[in-house]
């Protein structure tokens, strides 16, 4: 027998932990910078767009690119700090429509920093950072003050496990372990990642080119439901709290976790209020309470069904399973702790409710047809708005009847790709369909 599975099952005695499960995994997400250049020649294209923002600055300012080894030191670089007050807010979401719909949870949440903090005025010049632990991704935003224009980076770290022969275990993922010891990075550029399914713009810049880049918070109002708040101590930070005795994306204390309000208050005195599409979760929730449903809710999803704006958050105040969400924390606090062994580490962000996929726009909403599924599945990336220069623009689901045989054809092979593929459609970062589902699609397009 090997050490291993001896080891999983002695743990199996005492916590439920899988023996099946194989937790080597490739971080995930990283087929999506696959094709595009890395390190420092990368790095030159960031620098050779000349943009005036803090970012490219902090990037630039050396004759090769800056040293970074954590988190903590790339926070540092491009000035967010959360133990300080007045250059930095730092607030956290257990559920997330950006890359991470899939992965964030009330257990490995969305730490967000901004700065400068909110003062009641536009800041000509400002910088955010979003985090969560699980992919070897940093995503930042920053305004130029010269031309007021936001810049989108996407910064791909190594952790250390991937050099490794026995490759990344959830472990290494999802503890503080991937905050640190970072063997080399690539910074991206929004432009060179514009033809990918990370394409921030397909979120932060809908319309298309030419027409306004804005920062997100589709919950952007009191309760702000999905957002940890601290002056509202809820079932899902407690969660977090449990879970997570010691620091989270560079916020290393309680004390430093800001409410919503001053992400809010960010966004408004930065002109991005309203926000399209936006989720009022004070209306949602009574509107819940009364009657078991909500039209506020159901009206901002049908948008999403139509592909005319993002998906919204998920209806209901958690997403997640509680059975499932008690027994990931037992087991992350014992590998915390020592107490089992860390390759025995599961997966904690796989809490959602299957009920809740739909909902969330990551599975097809229940009866539409193949037409219906396309749109709600495709149309994000694949519309008539977003830059049709790209290779992508020649899939288009608002012009279906008009494509050619060979671009539905097209569509149809990519449709049946493993997940694994690179080029598998829709993205499994995103959206997963059935087999009868992905059938219905197929139908669509063999018309
Ligand atoms: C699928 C849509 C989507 C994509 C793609 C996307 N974002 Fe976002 N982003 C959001 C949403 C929605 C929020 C608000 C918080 C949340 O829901 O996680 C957000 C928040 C952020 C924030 C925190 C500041 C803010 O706007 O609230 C940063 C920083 C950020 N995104 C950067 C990026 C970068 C960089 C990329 C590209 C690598 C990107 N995003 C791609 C949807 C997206
Ligand atoms: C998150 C964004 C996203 C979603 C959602 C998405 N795609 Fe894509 N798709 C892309 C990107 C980016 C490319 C270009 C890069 C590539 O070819 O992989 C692409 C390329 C394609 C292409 C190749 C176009 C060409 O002529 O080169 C087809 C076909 C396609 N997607 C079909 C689909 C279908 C069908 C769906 C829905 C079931 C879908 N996509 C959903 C991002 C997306």
């Amino acid at each position: 027998m090997s050490p291993k599975l001896v080891a999983c099952l002695t743990a199996a005695l005492t916590t439920w932990a899988a023996c099946g499960s194989t937790p080597e995994v490739d971080p995930p997400g990283t087929g999506d910078f696959e094709g595009l250049p890395t390190g420092t020649e990368q790095w030159k294209r960031v620098c050779a767009t000349g943009h005036g923002d803090a970012i490219t600055a902090a990037f630039c300012a050396g004759d090769e690119p800056p040293a970074i080894t954590s988190l903590a030191e790339l926070q540092a670089l491009v000035g967010l700090d959360a133990s300080n007050r007045a250059t930095t807010r730092a607030m956290m979401t257990g559920v997330s429509t950006g890359v991470g719909v899939r992965t964030i949870t009330p257990l490995n949440p969305r730490a967000i920093l901004v700065g400068p903090p909110p003062t009641g005025v536009p800041a000509p010049a400002f910088t955010a950072l979003a985090f969560a632990r699980g992919e070897p991704l940093v995503e930042m935003i920053a305004r130029d003050p010269g031309t007021g224009t936001l810049h989108f980076f996407a910064l791909r770290f190594h952790p250390a496990c991937e050099a490794t022969a026995a490759g990344c275990n959830f472990a290494d993922l999802l503890t503080p372990s991937i905050e640190s010891d970072w063997t080399r990075y690539t910074i991206y550029d929004e432009e060179t990642i514009k033809n990918t399914p990370l394409d921030c713009l397909s979120c932060h810049q809908t319309d298309g080119p030419g027409t306004p880049k804005i920062l997100r918070m589709q919950e952007l109002r009191v309760p702000w439901n999905h957002w940890f708040a601290s002056n509202f101590l809820n079932q899902r930070e407690h969660d977090f709290r449990v879970a997570h005795a010691a620091s989270y994306g560079g916020i290393a204390q309680f004390g430093q976790l800001e409410s919503p309000a001053e992400l809010e208050l960010f966004l408004r005195d930065n002109g991005f209020s309203p926000q399209p599409n936006e989720y009022d979760s004070g209306l949602i929730n009574v509107e819940l309470r009364q009657t078991g449903t909500s039209a506020a809710w159901q009206e901002i999803y049908d948008r999403a069904v139509a592909g005319l704006a993002i998906p919204p958050p998920y209806h209901d105040v958690d997403p997640t399973d509680p059975a499932k969400v008690g027994s990931m924390i037992d087991t992350y606090r014992q590998v915390v702790d020592g107490t089992l062994a860390r390759d025995l580490l599961p997966d904690i962000r796989d809490t959602l409710l299957d009920a809740a996929l739909p909902a969330m726009s990551i599975r097809p909403a229940p009866g539409l047809d193949g037409r219906g599924i396309l749109v709600h599945m495709c149309a994000r990336c694949h519309n008539s708005r977003l830059d049709q220069t790209q290779s992508r623009a020649r899939f288009n689901v608002e012009t279906l009847d008009a494509l050619d045989r060979g671009e539905k054809d097209l569509a149809i092979m990519r449709l049946q790709l493993p997940d694994g593929d690179p080029r598998k459609m829709p993205p499994p970062r995103f959206h997963t369909l059935s087999a009868a589902e992905r059938d219905l699609a197929i139908q669509a397009l063999a018309q």
